[in-house]
């Protein structure tokens, strides 16, 4: 059977620089898949290409086996393949419901339809309470939180997470952790990036490890720990390797 997601060869250049350099991996529904690497190693770009906000110079992207390379953001997000940004920006003049709702309205066209889907979202994501709450006045973690939410509105089969711990302290590290559990215990695949690889060996199942857009290395996290070309590529950074 095929791979819910199947990238292959994937590259992308801007002007002289290989942000992405031939990348092929692929995603077996109901995992969780780490993506780390240093800054600038083309972790985000790679998301960009996969959720359709950029096209490849070269390669394939193939979504539930069929090819999505060329297809919109918004299509391939219909298709059930849907990503947060790094910089978290929700519609701070908005609730936290309206800003699930604006999700929501990928699926849903009628506005009590949508309300009914976002409050089905706020239950699953602890947040109910706050869902009268101005977006603008909520906390880091919350604003994290309130942007996975508002992707998983758009009911996703795959979720692509952008660096949804970076700025948490360790507590709400610990209660994102189990966030992601609970999304995949409901049948949810993620592709999660991350550079912090303490955080990601303990949610993913599988990493992948890019340095200068190549991918150079994947495997289970405790090999990933103790690859020569990972140990390599974050030398000189000041993260944690265990
Ligand atoms: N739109 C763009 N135009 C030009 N260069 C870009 C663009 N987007 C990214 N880059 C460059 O491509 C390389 C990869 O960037 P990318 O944002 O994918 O890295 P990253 O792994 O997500 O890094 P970080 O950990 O800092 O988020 C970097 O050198 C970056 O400066
Ligand atoms: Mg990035």
């Amino acid at each position: 059977m095929a791979s819910l997601l199947d990238v292959r060869g994937v590259s992308k250049r801007f002007g002289g620089l290989s942000a992405v350099r031939d990348v092929s991996f692929s995603v077996e529904e109901g995992e969780i898949v780490g993506v780390i690497g240093p800054n600038g190693a083309g972790k985000t770009t790679l998301f960009s290409l996969v959720s359709g906000f950029i096209r490849p110079d070269a390669g394939e992207i193939r979504f539930q086996d069929r090819t999505v390379t060329d297809l919109a953001p918004e299509r391939r997000c219909h298709l059930g393949l849907c990503r947060t940004f790094q910089l978290v920006k929700p519609f701070g003049n908005m609730t936290v419901r309206q800003n699930v709702m604006v999700g929501a309205f990928a699926r849903h066209r009628r506005p009590g339809d949508a309300r009914a889907a976002a409050d089905g979202v706020l239950e699953a994501t602890g947040m109910t309470a706050l869902a009268d709450v101005l977006a603008r006045t909520l906390p880091v973690e919350r604003r994290k939180r309130l942007e996975v939410a508002r992707a998983l509105a758009t009911s996703p089969r795959l979720l692509l997470l952008d660096e949804v711990f970076a700025g948490l302290n360790p507590t709400e590290i610990k209660g994102m952790v189990e966030f992601l559990g609970r999304l995949r215990a409901r049948g949810l695949t993620l592709l999660v990036i991350e550079h912090i690889m303490a955080v990601i060996m303990q949610v993913s199942a599988r990493i992948l490890v890019l340095h200068h857009g190549e991918k150079i290395a994947e495997g289970a996290p405790a090999a990933i720990a103790r690859h020569p070309r990972v140990i390599e590529a974050y030398l000189g950074e000041e993260y944690l390797l265990a």
